[in-house]
């Protein structure tokens, strides 16, 4: 995730800046920059990479005098990592200068909107549309704040932004929506930024931006107004957190932050792609006519990437009836696949770098498949080769175990299932639009999944099962694909044997491995196949295995007769009820782990991104 911090006081403010983007260097980024107003000059300087970079280029921002600024920490959404792609962005005349945080929707139409008013971009960013909508109110004769608020009208989508105006020297203006924006409160001096550990060293007294408000502030005042533009007061709150927690949010640790960030994660990657109750993907060039003699699509990822594979088999074959072949990439290499133009190999991968997925990639494009692939990080080396890219807007991932990147895959397959069904025409309107609706919920669901009162049950049952020898996980269709990633996260952070089994597969010899307390975790979310899992939920029971059940409330009454304890998740379509089902698996591979003594943000044996075959 970018991070975002702003200056204003008697202080060189570069050095500061330097040092505030340092402490968000943990939320990851591709390149750094700084602008910083002296007088009516507003100099940028920026570049692709570290952050030592940045500080080489500036001699520590000593060689850049002025006492405002703003500086930005880029993690690349539209446009690879690359020096002109980097933050501030200045407006095509240089009045006015952005650094941006979030995803600004509409940039296209409002990009050909200033360029037929003779605006040049040097970018391909979402953020240089909003420096040349600023600019183009301002050329207007409206005044800096209300070059802003016209601005943010305008946009859709998510945004915190720190703005400058050559002619307003000395000011900072800084609105946000659906992307963190904190003020600083210092003595002569005021600061903002995206969190907290930017500028603890300087002031401990903050306030949180709401959505909508604004802040103007210079060294001696801070004006803020609401998001109609009213007067607001900002009650300073103390912070008393040490920088460590403040990094994570407040969060123990960095798995328990992303496991949290879900529902953001998930609305930002769904949200500009459902547009007046259609799939808008037109960032691909999937067509109609292509999917319509489309053959096979082949799955091909590793680890829980792979799990979100196996989940697309089921849900694309159901909604679109094209075959698909979840496959392992470290095995798909010598599996000698059968590929030509009429097969899509959809590659997954969160980091866009795993060695074996690469090869896999690069194996597929040589024998002439079509290639399309869901990946986190822009302009990794799997985004630049494939053909085509549907990006998660997960932002970056700390933890080594994956949490919001799976679940923001798996948002993607649900949005291209629903893309290729729409093309296909192989799902009724009725039924189309019910499943639309269903996926825009998700994000609001997700949250209810996280509720206190769902976290607190697994906190106890994790306290209650966190010393057993073995877990099984049972499932049938959907539910058996989670069963997958919910095993491997007890694996990986807490170190305990797990394993996943489709639950009618058990009594061909698992089986025998249930013995008086294995705790056996069994998901029954599909109404339909309730009874066929509750049936081998009583064969492990009549072995002695104590059962955790997971299931919806339509399925509650009953589920509580079979099972010795119940997590309830809320109730969607069953093709997407993993990517609710999932996140309780999270939670209870965290707290197992944590219960456990293990270092879950950094389990042993594990790197986050695996480029050795
Ligand atoms: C598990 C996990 C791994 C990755 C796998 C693929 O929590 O994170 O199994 O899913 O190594 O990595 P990417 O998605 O970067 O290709």
């Amino acid at each position: 995730m970018c991070g975002i911090v702003g200056y204003v006081g008697k202080e060189q403010a570069a050095p500061i800046l330097l040092d505030g983007l340092q402490k968000l260097e943990y939320r990851g980024y591709d390149s750094a920059g700084v602008c910083i107003g002296n007088g009516n000059q507003l100099q940028v300087v920026k570049a692709k990479g570290r952050l030592a970079h940045l500080a080489e280029l500036t001699d520590g921002g000593k060689s850049l005098h002025g006492t405002v600024g703003i500086g930005h920490t880029r993690w690349a959404t539209h446009g690879a990592p690359s020096d002109e792609n980097s933050h501030p962005h200045a407006a095509d005349q240089g009045k006015i200068v952005v650094v941006h945080n979030g995803i600004i929707e509409n940039y296209q139409k409002l990009k050909e909107m200033l360029q037929a008013n003779g605006k040049r971009f040097h970018s391909e960013t979402d953020t240089e549309v909003v420096a040349n909508l600023v600019e183009y109110f301002y050329d207007q004769g409206f005044d800096f704040k209300m070059s802003v608020r016209k601005a943010v009208e305008r946009i859709e989508g998510s945004y915190a932004l720190g703005i400058l105006c050559r002619d307003y020297p000395g000011t900072i203006i800084a609105v946000k929506k659906d992307s963190p924006l904190i003020f600083g409160f210092g003595d002569g001096c005021s600061y903002i930024a995206s969190d907290v550990p930017a500028i603890l060293k300087y002031t401990r007294d903050v306030a949180y931006l709401n959505d909508g408000d604004m802040v103007i502030f210079t060294d001696h005042d801070a004006l803020f107004f609401d998001g109609a533009g009213d007067p607001i007061t900002k009650t300073p709150e103390h912070i008393t957190w040490d920088t460590e927690a403040a990094e994570k949010g407040g969060y123990e640790h960095f798995m328990l932050k992303e496991i949290h960030e879900q529902p953001k994660a998930i609305r930002d990657t769904l949200s500009p792609r459902m547009k007046d109750g259609t799939i808008v993907l037109d960032d691909i060039t999937l067509t109609a006519d292509y999917l319509k003699k489309l053959r096979r699509v082949y799955a091909v990822a590793c680890g829980s990437a792979y799990y979100v594979g196996v989940q697309s088999k089921y849900i694309i074959e159901k909604l679109c009836q094209v075959p698909v072949e979840p496959v392992l990439a470290s095995e798909f290499r010598y599996a000698d696949p059968v590929l030509g133009e009429d097969t899509l190999v959809l590659i997954i991968s969160q980091s866009g770098e795993t060695a074996d997925t690469l090869a896999a990639l690069r194996l597929a494009k040589e024998k002439g498949a079509r290639t399309l692939a869901i990946v986190n990080v822009v302009g990794s080396s799997i985004a630049k080769l494939a053909d085509d890219v549907i990006y998660t807007w997960a932002g970056p991932e700390i933890a080594v175990a994956t949490t919001k990147a799976y679940s923001t895959q798996l948002a993607v397959v649900d949005l291209l299932a629903l893309y290729m069904a729409q093309c296909l025409g192989t799902v009724e309107s009725e039924r189309f639009n019910s499943l639309y609706g269903e996926l825009q919920s998700l994000p609001e669901k997700v949250e209810q999944v996280l509720d206190t009162s769902v976290i607190e049950k697994i906190q106890y049952y994790a306290s209650r099962y966190f010393n057993n020898r073995d877990v099984f996980y049972i499932g049938r269709n959907l539910d058996s694909a989670t069963c997958l990633e919910g095993s491997l996260k007890l694996k990986e952070i807490a170190y305990l044997h797990s394993e996943a089994y489709a639950a009618g597969e058990l009594k061909h010899g698992p089986i025998s491995l249930i013995e008086d307390g294995t705790l056996v975790v069994a998901i029954a979310t599909n109404r339909a196949l309730f009874d066929k899992t509750m049936s081998n939920v009583k064969e492990v029971k009549a072995r002695g295995a104590e059962v955790l059940g997971l299931t919806v409330p339509s399925c509650e009454e009953e589920i509580h007769k079979t099972v010795d304890s119940v997590v309830l998740i809320p109730e969607t379509d069953t093709l997407f009820q993993p990517n609710l089902s999932i996140v309780p698996l999270q939670c209870f591979a965290y707290y197992v782990a944590l219960m456990r003594g293990c270092d879950v943000d950094k389990p042993r044996n594990l790197a986050k991104s695996v480029t050795v075959e």
